[in-house]
């Protein structure tokens, strides 16, 4: 009905917090990750995305009363659940987004907001990540609303956005057959880049970790502006590169990546709903996606992403579970 109703009851107010802190590894990370530009856009809500495995061995400052989120579909994720307890000793309210409810995360959580996924049989996490992007987005709704940083109009379009994601889902899953010739080029390299911006940026990260997962590929994952600080030296005609630029906003800065990407000879795979003569640049190949609100592009971008990295390993005939 246009509003985000939360299956629980929150322990606190979020309009009484300052910061939340989310703690997670892997794929979950890069959930989380994805929620940090959330939860700053729409609620206006400083985050802090950490790597549990880092964030257990620092001396992050955290102020009693604020909120740390837990991002994990197995809820047993040791570095995870050393995080959480951690931040429970320093008074954090401990809210996690698990898939297994009956896990150790979710039993030491003051609240728990499941993805409902079912079980996860493969190793390479991706029902799961979407899942994950769901619930932290209804999350980051809410917090907006409760802080007043979205009017009940802007939620009405938020949710109504979410409500368009399956089928353009559906519509991303029509496209299968653009990656799977792909797949072919791209088990010939050695190494890949994946470059996204703004929420595309961590989708680019797991990109790169679902391609070196499933297909023993090397590959790495950079926020666009960054190509220019070094990684831009590893760029010639044997270095595919994935660019996840859905048409908004940020496009035409990561446009001009594309083109001194392009300038060295680097073997270009564009993502995005942008026509192939926007990218004003030779493409080696472009996944057309369909057009969306900007708030999900990383739910149905991760769909091509992800169907990357299975093509090319299902072709190389690494084992994809
Ligand atoms: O069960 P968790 O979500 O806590 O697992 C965290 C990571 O190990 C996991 O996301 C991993 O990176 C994925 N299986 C990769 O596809």
């Amino acid at each position: 009905a246009g509003r985000v109703e939360l299956p629980i009851q929150l322990p606190f107010e979020f309009a009484d917090i300052s910061r939340i802190s989310i703690l997670a590894c892997g794929t979950a990370y890069f959930a989380g990750f994805v929620a940090k530009y959330w939860f700053e856009t729409y609620a206006n809500l400083p985050v802090d995305v950490d790597i549990a495995s880092e964030f257990r061995y620092r001396a992050a400052p955290l102020r009693p009363g604020d909120v740390s989120i837990f991002v994990s579909q197995s809820g047993e994720t040791a570095d995870t659940l050393a995080s959480l307890r951690h931040a429970r000793e320093k008074g954090q309210h401990i809210v996690s987004v698990v898939n297994v409810a009956t896990s150790s995360i979710a039993r030491d959580s003051d609240v728990v907001v499941p993805t409902l996924a079912g079980p996860e049989i493969g190793v390479a996490s991706t029902k799961a990540f979407t899942a994950q992007l769901s619930v932290l987005a209804c999350l980051a709704i809410a917090a907006g609303r409760a802080r007043g940083a979205l009017s009940a109009i802007q939620e009405r379009a938020l949710v109504q956005a979410l409500n368009e994601v399956p089928q353009l889902m559906i519509k991303a899953l029509e496209l299968e057959h653009e990656s799977e010739p792909l797949a072919r080029q791209l088990s010939e390299s050695s190494n890949m880049l994946f470059l996204g911006r703004g929420t595309s940026y961590p989708l680019a990260l797991e990109g790169a970790l679902k391609l070196k997962e499933l297909s023993y590929i090397h590959a790495e994952g950079y926020a666009a502006g960054e190509l220019k600080h070094g990684p831009i030296a590893l760029i010639d005609d044997t270095c595919p590169v994935v660019v996840i630029a859905p048409h908004d906003h940020l496009f035409q800065k990561t446009a001009s990546n594309m083109q001194e990407v392009a300038a060295r000879k680097g073997r270009i795979i564009l993502i995005s709903d942008a026509t192939r003569e926007r990218a004003a640049c030779a493409l080696e190949a472009h996944i057309p996606m369909p057009s969306m609100h900007p708030f999900t592009n990383p739910l149905v971008y991760a769909v091509p992403v992800q169907l990357l990295a299975y093509h090319t390993a299902v072709f190389m005939g690494t084992d994809v579970d």
